[in-house]
């Protein structure tokens, strides 16, 4: 193991024992806890609680959106080329025609105003916005297109747990969807599972009724009932539930989302301040100084990336890159030229970032950046 990994899940005692109370009841699937796991994200998000649905994985979140916008073959959806596979892979399984757009900039990996608008048609079925790291897309842009071009909006936010934009509106409560990921290196963790939004009520009801194989009712109704229902299958579905022993692990996170990612402000601000005299390197959103972003990572952009990367592999440190672009992976190959998207991977390093990074390590994590 690394001297200081990537990532390090922040557990307490108190998820541990909420994790145990659900193991020693009666009742460990779908229940009363992921209810009230669903009822405390809408409560966060500010939206409304029947519209909030758990789910196996961010992948399944995106999944379902997709699925409900009843994509056909060659319908065109939008994506941001900076993000993780999630997205294009699910287009891709349903036939869809992946059109990426470029990074807004050389150094904002989040999608590009100027690309969409050159890319968008009425034509075009949904665009997939991500909102890398967890920091905002320009949500007033995108809306204006939104009314424009009439498609569907996909909020991935799989980072963004909880960031405000223009400190009012949460990420992820803007789109037609929203996806979030609760894999263990997100801010709020069960090891997997995740949370879909779905802006209409019949989306929300559909979704409930496609992530348990299509079926008219389930197990924890049955179980209050004390009698199987007639059931019917009304749907061809799959299964994306989110367990009872999952959402206890996240009820509590949930709870304390704000503080840690106040503690998380609080790194992204000492990395600040331990590199700010360093020429060959540059800090991703390093404006974004309001306590307002769930800090979901921590990249920079350096000019000898390959030796900053050697030196901290010698010192046993961890780290990451956000993303590959999309095009540049086999399975969605172009030759299209994306060169913010193109200069953004040749730089980046994702340092590590999570609520228990001591100040003594970001010191020594900088100490060898400062180094080079
Ligand atoms: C931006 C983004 N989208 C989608 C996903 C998929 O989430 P999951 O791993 O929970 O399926 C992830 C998770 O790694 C992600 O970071």
């Amino acid at each position: 193991m690394s001297k200081i990994p990537y990532f390090v899940p922040n557990i307490t005692k108190k998820d541990i024992l909420n994790v145990t109370n659900v193991l020693k009841s009666k009742w460990i699937s779908p229940g009363k806890i992921l209810t009230k796991l669903e009822g405390s994200f809408a409560k966060t998000l500010r939206v409304s609680k029947a519209k909030c649905i758990g789910v196996s994985s961010g992948y399944a979140a995106l999944f379902l959106a997709i699925r409900l916008l009843n994509l056909k073959k060659n319908d065109i959806v939008l994506m941001p080329n900076i993000n993780f596979v999630a997205s294009s892979n699910i287009v891709k399984f349903f036939k869809g025609k992946i059109v990426l757009v470029d990074a807004e900039n050389k150094d904002n990996p989040n999608i590009s105003i100027k690309d969409l608008e050159k890319k968008l048609s009425s034509k075009v079925k949904a665009v997939i916005i991500c909102h890398y790291g967890g920091y905002p897309c320009d949500m007033q842009n995108i809306m204006r297109l939104k009314k424009k071009y009439n498609f569907a909006l996909i909020e991935d936010a799989c980072h963004a747990m909880f960031s405000k934009y223009n400190n009012k509106k949460y990420l992820g409560s803007f789109g037609d969807f929203a996806a979030f990921s609760f894999y263990a290196n997100k801010n709020i963790t069960s090891a997997e599972g995740g949370m879909l939004y779905c802006k209409k009520q019949i989306d929300a009801n559909k979704s409930r009724i496609l992530k348990n194989h299509g079926l008219n009712t389930d197990s924890f109704t049955h179980s209050i009932n004390r009698y199987h229902k007639n059931y019917d299958v009304t749907e061809i579905g799959y299964n994306f539930r989110l367990d009872d022993v999952r959402s206890s692990l996240l009820i509590n996170q949930i709870n304390k989302i704000q503080t840690n990612n106040s503690k998380r402000h609080k790194i992204f601000l000492n990395y600040l301040k331990l590199l700010k005299l360093n020429n060959k390197i540059e800090v991703l959103f390093s404006d974004y100084k309001s306590n307002n972003y769930s800090r979901h990572l921590f990249v920079i952009l350096a000019k000898n990336k390959k030796k900053i990367q050697n030196r901290l592999k010698l010192n046993g440190i961890s780290f990451s890159c956000h993303y590959k672009p999309i095009n540049q992976l086999k399975i969605h190959k172009n030759r299209k030229k994306y060169k913010h998207s193109s200069y953004l991977f040749d730089h980046m390093i994702s340092l590590p970032i999570y609520p228990g990074l001591s100040y003594f390590q970001i010191q020594k994590i900088c100490k060898i950046i400062n180094s080079n």
